[in-house]
C-alpha cells in the first residue's frame, strides 16, 4: 500500500462527509474486494475506499472474471449499513455511477438490471455488493466498482463487442481521476440522503433500460422467461410470466429480448 502523493492528490478536491475520508490507494492488487474486506475485518471506518491500479484477480458477478489492465477505475468502499439501507445500497451504487459518468462525461448512461450500467447498449462499468452478516446483524457490505475508461480494440473484440470505454463512447479523453472523485462525492451524498430516508430509487428505475422488455432471467440453474413489469422499492425485479404469474427476481442475469411472454 501506499500513502502516496495520488491518495492526496485524490483527497484534495473532494468533498464528502463519509466516501472517501480515507482512500488507500495500490498500484496492485488482487482484489479491491479482499483488501476492503480485510479492512473492514481489522476496524475501517465506513467509507474507506480502496482503489487500485491494476487486479490480478478482478471479478464480476457470478465469479466471472472482470480483467483489469492499467489504464481504468477499480475500487471498493466499505459501508456499514442497517439492513435497510443495505437493501439500498445496490440502488445508490447504480446512480452514484451514471450520474458520475454523466457529470464529467457528457454521456447519458442506462443500468441493464440489476447494476450493469450501459452506454449505447454497451457496458461501461459494473457492480458487485458482497456482505458479511452474523445473523440479521449486518457487520459490513463491500461495495465494488469497475469503470472502463479506455479501452483497446482487443480488449473489445475479448468481450464479444458488449462492452466499451467510456473514451470510446465519448470519442474524446476522459479525466480518470475526475471520473472517481465525482463518483465519491455521489455515492456519499445518495448514500447519506438514503441514510435519513431519501431513497434514490425512482431515478434509479427511470433509468432501467430493462423495464417493459421481454426479457430471461438466469439464476443458478434455472431461466424465466417474461416481461419485465416494474421493480419493488429494494430493487427487486418484478417478472410476468406467460402463465399470469408475477415473479420477485432478487438476483439474476438479464438477457433482452427472451422468447416470447
Ligand atoms: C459485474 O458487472 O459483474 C461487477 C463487476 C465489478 C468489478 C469491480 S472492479 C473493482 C472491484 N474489485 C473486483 O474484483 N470487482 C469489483
Amino acid at each position: 500500500m501506499s500513502t502516496n502523493p495520488v491518495s492526496a492528490a485524490l483527497r484534495s478536491g473532494l468533498f464528502t462527509r463519509t466516501v472517501g475520508k480515507r482512500i488507500l490507494y495500490f498500484q496492485e492488487l488482487s482484489s479491491t474486494m479482499d483488501e476492503a474486506a480485510r479492512q473492514a475485518e481489522d476496524g475501517a471506518e465506513e467509507g474507506t475506499v480502496v482503489v487500485a491500479e491494476i487486479q490480478h484477480a478482478g471479478r464480476g458477478r457470478f465469479g466471472r472474471t472482470w480483467v483489469s489492465t492499467t489504464g481504468n477505475l477499480y475500487l471498493s468502499v466499505v459501508f456499514r449499513p442497517t439492513p435497510s439501507l443495505l437493501a439500498q445500497l445496490n440502488v445508490v451504487a447504480g446512480v452514484a455511477v451514471v450520474r458520475a459518468i454523466r457529470k464529467t462525461t457528457g454521456l447519458s448512461p442506462r443500468i441493464k438490471w440489476p447494476n450493469d450500467v450501459l452506454v449505447g447498449g454497451k457496458k461501461v462499468a459494473g457492480i458487485l455488493v458482497e456482505t458479511v452478516a452474523e445473523g440479521s446483524e449486518v457487520c459490513y457490505s463491500v461495495v465494488g466498482i469497475g469503470i472502463n475508461i479506455t479501452l483497446g480494440d482487443a480488449q473489445i473484440a475479448a468481450l464479444n463487442g458488449q462492452a466499451t470505454g467510456l473514451e470510446q463512447a465519448a470519442g474524446r479523453t476522459v479525466a480518470r481521476a475526475g471520473v472517481l472523485r465525482q463518483l465519491l462525492m455521489d455515492l456519499d451524498s445518495l448514500y447519506l440522503q438514503s441514510a435519513a430516508g431519501k431513497s434514490p430509487q425512482p431515478e434509479w428505475q427511470a433509468l432501467l433500460e430493462t423495464l417493459g422488455q421481454r426479457i430471461q432471467v438466469t439464476w443458478r440453474d434455472e431461466t424465466w422467461v417474461g416481461r419485465a413489469e416494474g421493480v419493488d422499492s429494494t430493487g427487486n425485479l418484478l417478472l410476468r410470466l406467460a402463465d399470469g404469474n408475477l415473479v420477485t427476481m432478487t438476483a439474476g442475469d438479464v438477457s433482452l429480448n427472451g422468447p416470447g411472454a
